[in-house]
């Protein structure tokens, strides 16, 4: 990690267009760096999530809420990596932590004391919470949870949300983003593999349920339920662009789980910030397992599968070989441990609210923009998250984003860079504790400078990102 406040000696490039010559034109180093890094690295990286046409940024320094990259471009950052960093980039707590603990030990063959102590912290938090494990990242806690509620009810099929990310192992890595031809009745949805590869149980053990619609998911469960260990769910829908659950619709799936026997997993990895108490407590509902990731690491890889004691027990090894084995060399690190730990802390009731309040100020002027300018957009969220949707018309479910402009949404995300600003390529973003005052104005500056461009002309494919967003989950 580099040190030294260099951001603010740097100014943001500005640019008058906003297609990917410009872009190209402001970050020549970080072109030739992703062509020179191919020759090692398929794509040039090893996350599929952060390609996008010509090709993605490379970062050299990030500090708060701003980053550099290898051109000297400053950017004001509103993805904290995908939502993992709710306090900007190497907060001065957190390095801390985090320094202390190298000089004591990256790694250890037992137990330590900031395993127990996070735990604690955790399970006082979180209504839910009764044991927890620790990963080294969500894809494994989403995995342990739904191993853990097939090994409790006996069941097989596992039911997700169509469009939602939960982690890329195989029965998760079904219906992110399925193409409207292969996805089948609305109210039915088909279960369509989003990867080559897949075990051939995989899709076929996962039934699709779409967001939002009570009465659907409500007749998918009751016709299958007596085969279904769980039902996995963000309260807020990430991959497809921030849409939060309808109340009644969490209340509905923990009303039909609860009759049925089915496990309810709350998957918060990104929408744990909303709440003091993650979104279960903002929603007032009780799942029987919860997963955490990104920012509940502070910056380091880490997850957490927690929840009810009964369903937990199944992997205490104490009483000889667990139910449910959970071995992992890096489970619990200690260096993530810390960095989660005071995030957590740093993570107040009133820095919660301070950040929602701002979350809703924010999508309230970004709404206000987009009408300036003419252009028909929803802009949803909860909390300090925001998803912008290039459509008219209300945003409920994964089905609604299908008929959104994806090249006018990757035009103003190129307008955003040229502006110094960065946003996640799918529209979407987040706030975090070191985002002010000034760079929120600065942000909803940059919005109103590019917007009237997107609406102007017929020419917005310009830039088009080509086919689904496949591969562009997490
Ligand atoms: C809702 C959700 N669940 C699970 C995951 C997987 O977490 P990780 O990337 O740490 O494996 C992600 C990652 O983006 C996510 O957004």
């Amino acid at each position: 990690m580099t040190t030294g406040d260099t951001t603010e000696r740097r100014r943001p490039v500005r640019l008058e267009a906003d297609t990917a010559e410009h872009f190209e034109a402001i970050t020549p180093a970080s072109r030739r760096s992703v062509g020179d890094a191919t020759a090692y690295l398929p794509g040039g990286d090893s996350r599929s999530t952060l390609f996008h046409p010509p090709y993605p940024l490379t970062f050299e320094e990030g500090h708060g809420c701003r980053v550099v990259d290898l051109d000297g471009n400053a950017l004001l950052d509103f993805t904290g990596n995908h939502t993992s960093l709710v306090h900007g980039y190497g907060h001065p707590r957190v390095l801390e932590a985090v320094a202390g603990q190298l000089r004591r030990g990256t790694a250890f063959p037992g137990l330590t004391r900031a395993q127990a102590a996070f735990a604690r912290q955790l399970c006082e938090r979180i209504e839910s919470l009764e044991r927890v494990r620790f990963t080294s990242s969500g894809t494994e806690a989403t995995l342990q949870a739904v191993r853990a509620a097939r090994a409790y009810t006996g069941r097989h099929v596992v039911a997700k949300i169509e469009g939602g990310y939960n982690g890329s192992w195989d029965e998760m890595m079904v219906s992110i983003h399925p193409r409207v031809d292969q996805a089948g009745d609305r109210e039915r949805p088909e279960s369509v593999p989003a990867s080559e590869g897949l075990t051939a149980g995989a899709a076929s053990d996962v039934l699709v349920l779409p967001f939002n619609d009570e009465a659907a998911t409500r007749r998918l469960l009751e016709d299958r339920g007596s085969s279904v260990a769980a039902v996995i769910v963000e309260p807020v829908l990430g991959s497809a662009g921030m849409i939060p659950a309808e109340p009644s619709y969490l209340r509905l799936l923990r009303e039909v789980t609860s009759r049925m026997g089915i496990a309810l997993i709350f998957d918060e990895v990104i929408s744990f910030r909303v709440a003091h108490g993650g979104a279960q407590g903002h929603y007032g509902v009780r799942p029987d397992l919860t997963c955490l990731g990104k920012a509940i690491g502070g910056g380091f890889p880490l997850g957490v599968v927690g929840g009810r004691a009964e369903i937990m027990e199944l992997f205490d090894p104490s009483g000889g070989q667990p139910r449910v084995p959970h071995p992992g060399s890096y489970n619990a690190n200690p260096i993530s441990l810390v960095a989660g730990s005071v995030t957590l802390e740093l993570l107040t009731e009133e820095a919660v609210d301070h950040l929602n309040e701002t979350g809703d100020a924010l999508r309230s002027d970004l709404r206000d923009a987009f009408d300036e300018a003419g252009l028909p957009v929803q802009v949803t969220g909860l909390g300090s998250l925001f998803g912008i949707h290039f459509r008219p018309g209300p945003v409920r479910g994964y089905r609604d984003t299908l008929a959104s402009d994806r090249g006018l949404r990757h035009r103003l995300f190129l307008g955003l860079v040229a502006e110094g600003v960065l946003i996640d390529p799918r529209g979407a973003g987040c706030l975090s504790t070191a985002t002010g005052q000034a760079e929120l104005e600065a942000f909803s500056g940059a919005v109103r400078r590019v917007a009237p461009s997107l609406a102007g002309g017929d020419d917005h494919r310009i830039g088009e990102p080509p086919g689904p967003d496949a591969g562009r989950q997490g």
